[in-house]
């Protein structure tokens, strides 16, 4: 089989119309930087080198690149001289025979499949040079694809050098090339920036090859929104959408019920199993995996989180955790990083958890903060109960058994421990630890002031109704 020698990705643009401090390339698509889209697309060719063309901001992109694509090779092409300027820098100290795969750096929507029938169609065709092409309902911008009288490549025009004919041909080159080295170093060699942007166009090589009569082809994609490019913020949103529609299709078509697919964003590494139904509204990131039966949303964000079978997150965000099987979370909660919820275990409406092990069972179903704990099995932890784990400098762990009661608006100051099968009486400030089988009551015994209300706010609703009670006036009692 024949082999690519070398692939060339072109990424010294400076982005401008992105008006971004980050280099255009490493704006995010479905949780991955543009650039890595392109670099997966084109691994499965296994070029025996990839050579990759940078220009502004390049500490930045080389830095992402190496850190997680290693063994490409950084080419600095100083002045923005043109995509047939950038080729020739890439091809210095390059092999001389072979074969030479030209991209862009920002068209994150190609796939390895449409870049291996390129590729196969190259080798059974052997031109010196074949250019991707697409038809597209939109052709502006695009360089045009001109086809002489019995329909085969004759150039490539720019948008801005094309006559009104021109400008009609809706083929463009998709920017996606296949070279023979040794064509394309001599084709480039007679390139001239006598154009509108006054730059040297790898596109003239075709011109150019073919005057030399050499072999060159356009061989056509089926789908254009492959070959999309990003220039602007616009078609950043565009491409994000159609891969948002991609990676939905393919959960649907893996048993996965989305209910609304237009409003459900899943990123490329998350793994969901079937039968899971995703309401509306929901962001699914990172390293998440969803296990079978679960149901997530409406309305919920998950990032890299692990979500078991049977398990539901309603109306909540969850970040860095696990949610155990049959577990519920939601409506309304917070989950951060570190958390573990078990089996079974549930966590209500209005609830932040953060670094914290709820266990097998065990609730914590309304308004509370639970912080650097560690809940046993069966325990259930009343309404509004706050784990006070910071003292103003550290953060410090509760530890709460088994099946233990904490009752409502308990503040559990730690560090401190509650034995197994304990109760807090509610509204208590735990400080100290309470033995298991106790109850702990940590609050002011509650002292009645009669007449109070008749005495000190005479004349109000309030002492009126009392008055109609049979609330006598008298001297205070405790
Ligand atoms: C280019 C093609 C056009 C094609 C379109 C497909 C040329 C002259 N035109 O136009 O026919 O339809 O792509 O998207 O090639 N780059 C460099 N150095 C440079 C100039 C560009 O590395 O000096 C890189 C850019 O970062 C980008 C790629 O080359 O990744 C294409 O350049 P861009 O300016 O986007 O070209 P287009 O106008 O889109
Ligand atoms: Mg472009």
């Amino acid at each position: 089989m024949k082999q690519l020698d070398l692939t060339i990705i072109l990424a010294a643009g400076e982005g401008t119309r992105m008006k971004s401090k980050t280099p255009k390339v490493l704006h995010g698509i479905a949780g991955r930087p543009i650039i890595d889209h392109v670099l997966n697309a084109i691994a499965s060719l296994e070029a025996k080198e990839l050579r990759i063309v940078i220009g502004a901001s390049r500490e930045l992109v080389q830095g992402h690149i190496e850190a997680g694509f290693p063994g490409a090779t950084f080419v600095v092409q100083e002045q923005r001289n043109g995509t047939g300027h950038a080729v020739q820098l890439a091809l210095e100290n390059a092999p001389h025979i072979g074969t030479v795969l030209v991209l862009a750096g920002d068209t994150p929507l190609l796939t390895s499949v449409t870049l291996q029938e390129f590729f196969d169609a190259h080798v059974g065709l052997h031109p010196d040079a074949s250019v991707l092409t697409a038809y597209t309902p939109d052709p502006f911008g695009y360089g045009r694809i001109v086809r002489d009288d019995e329909g085969n490549l004759a150039k490539i025009v720019e948008e801005r050098d094309a006559d009104p004919l021109e400008k009609e041909i809706d083929e463009i080159n998709t920017g996606v090339y296949l070279f023979d080295i040794a064509a394309l170093r001599s084709a480039l060699t007679g390139l001239k920036s006598g154009n509108s942007q006054g730059e040297l166009y790898l596109t003239d090589v075709i011109e150019l090859m073919k005057t030399a009569n050499q072999k060159v082809v356009a061989i056509r994609s089926n789908d254009y929104t492959e070959t999309l490019g990003i220039n602007d913020r616009s078609q950043l949103a565009e491409c994000a959408a159609i891969m948002r529609d991609r990676i939905n299709g393919s959960h649907m078509r893996n048993g996965v019920t989305i209910v609304d697919p237009t409003t459900t964003w899943i990123d490329v590494d998350v793994e969901i199993a079937s039968d899971v139904t995703i309401y509306p509204g929901c962001a699914l990131s990172g390293a998440t995996k969803i296990a079978s039966g679960a149901l997530i949303g409406p309305r919920s964000t998950l990032e890299s989180v692990v979500v078991g079978i049977g398990a539901s997150v309603i109306e909540s965000r969850v970040a860095s955790s696990e949610i155990g099987a049959g577990a519920t979370v939601g409506p309304f909660s917070f989950i951060r990083a570190g958390t573990a919820l078990a089996a079974d275990a549930k966590v209500g409406a209005y609830v932040e958890i953060k670094n914290s092990t709820v266990g097998v069972g065990s609730k914590v179903p309304h308004l509370s903060y639970v912080g650097d704990a560690t809940i046993g099995s069966g325990t259930n932890i009343g309404a509004a109960t706050i784990f006070v784990n910071y003292d103003g400098v550290d953060k410090h762990q509760t530890v709460i058994g088994n099946d233990v009661r904490i009752g409502s608006d308990t503040m559990l100051v730690a560090p401190v421990t509650v034995g197994d099968g304990a109760y807090t009486a509610a509204g208590s400030v735990i400080t100290d630890d309470v033995p298991a089988g106790s109850i702990a009551v940590a609050r002011a015994k509650q002292r009645n002031v009669l007449g109070w209300v008749l005495r000190k706010r005479a004349g109000t609703k309030s002492a009126e109704s009392a008055r109609k009670a049979g609330a006598a006036d008298g001297p205070s009692k405790v």
